[in-house]
């Protein structure tokens, strides 16, 4: 049977879908393990998400990866992506990354233990927890799976949480075109898509309900990037949607981040607008693809990124200490 180790690889299921004349009928899943419960796993299938009660599992285990990308494309995304969301405070550890911004957000409150972290691993994680403990913070490690599967062992052992599943999707630009109806009739199809180089008080006011707050920190992480955009979207003068797009890993990865439309605005095709005008200006830039970062279950967004193209090239878990 599966184990937490096995979270973040390809998997198979044989799960029990019914009964005929008294013989159960079987179907495989084949797809990544994202999550492990008492109860549930869930897949991450070619199809979308598949979660299958425990109990209906006859068999399940690992099969080989296929079409993995490799350690090294894993490192030079996830740095990629590091320089897209810059904490503003930050240490070392040989080559693993300390990031701290207030508290503001995970992935910029976190340790990304990528690389050699030039001492055995339990040293490594005790390390990790004496520098947040300086800097007044829970310990929380981010790690990118499979690639950081031994520092998810070890911090199972050390009874850490684990949030949600968060997929690391990527796409080469310039993205498929998506199909999707946009500038439909009515009061959405005035709908202006503004790129600007700083945010507005109204976009942060959006990021701020999104993120719970803005302190300083913030501002720092939402703008400290050599090449960002803002996307503000405006329908009769009111900003309706927003995104945020940059360039980095050397000119190669245009990162989208914080797309966010108003309810009262959704399903007309805002959000494609806004990725369309930020991937046209990544391609402008220079960028060969485009990344993001998405929990595994926003079925809505997971849902609209795979209209533009973009696929899961890993997934990686915020594992938070115990207090
Ligand atoms: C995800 C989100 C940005 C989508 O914005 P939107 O403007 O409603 O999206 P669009 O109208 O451009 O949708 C385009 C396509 O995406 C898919 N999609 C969008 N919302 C969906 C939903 N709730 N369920 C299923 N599919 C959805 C559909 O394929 C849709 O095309 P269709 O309407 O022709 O079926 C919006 O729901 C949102 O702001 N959510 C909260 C913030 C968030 O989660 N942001 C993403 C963080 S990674």
């Amino acid at each position: 049977m599966l184990r937490q180790q096995d979270v973040g690889h390809r998997i198979v299921v044989r799960r029990i879908v019914g009964i005929r004349e008294g013989r159960p009928l079987f179907s495989d899943a084949l797809g990544e393990l994202v999550e492990l419960s008492e109860t549930h796993l869930t897949l991450s299938t070619a199809q979308g998400q598949l979660r299958v009660p425990v109990a209906q599992v006859h068999r399940a285990k690992r099969v080989p990866p296929t079409r993995r990308p490799t350690a090294a494309a894993v490192v030079a995304l996830e740095r990629a992506a590091d320089e897209a969301w810059p904490a503003p405070t930050r240490g070392q550890l040989g080559d693993w990354l300390l990031r701290s911004a207030d508290g503001w957000s995970g992935r910029a409150n976190s340790a990304l233990p990528i690389g050699d972290p030039d001492r055995p691993l339990p040293a490594a994680v005790d390390a990790v927890e004496r520098w947040y403990a300086e800097q007044g913070q829970p310990p929380i490690i981010n790690t990118p799976l499979p690639l950081a599967a031994p520092v998810g062992a070890e911090l199972d052992a050390r009874g850490w949480a684990a949030r949600p599943p968060v997929l690391v999707q990527t796409a080469p630009l310039p993205l498929r075109p998506p199909g999707i109806a946009v500038g439909p009739a009515g009061r959405w199809g005035s709908a202006v898509v503004d790129l600007s180089t700083a945010p507005s008080a109204e976009w942060l006011a959006v990021a701020a309900g999104r993120k719970g707050g803005l302190p300083d920190a913030a501002r720092h992480v939402l703008t400290a990037v050599g090449q960002v955009r803002f996307a503000h979207v405006y329908v009769d003068g009111a900003l309706v949607a927003v995104g945020r797009g940059t360039v980095t890993g050397q000119g190669r990865w245009l990162g989208l981040s914080l797309i966010e439309v108003l309810p009262v605005a959704r399903r007309q095709g805002l959000a494609g607008r806004v990725i369309d005008e930020l991937a046209a200006w990544g391609v402008s830039a220079g960028a060969t693809h485009a990344f993001l970062q998405v929990e595994q279950h926003n079925t809505a967004a997971v849902a609209l990124y795979r209209r533009f193209g973009f696929a899961t090239h890993h997934t990686y878990l915020t594992r938070v200490a115990p207090h």
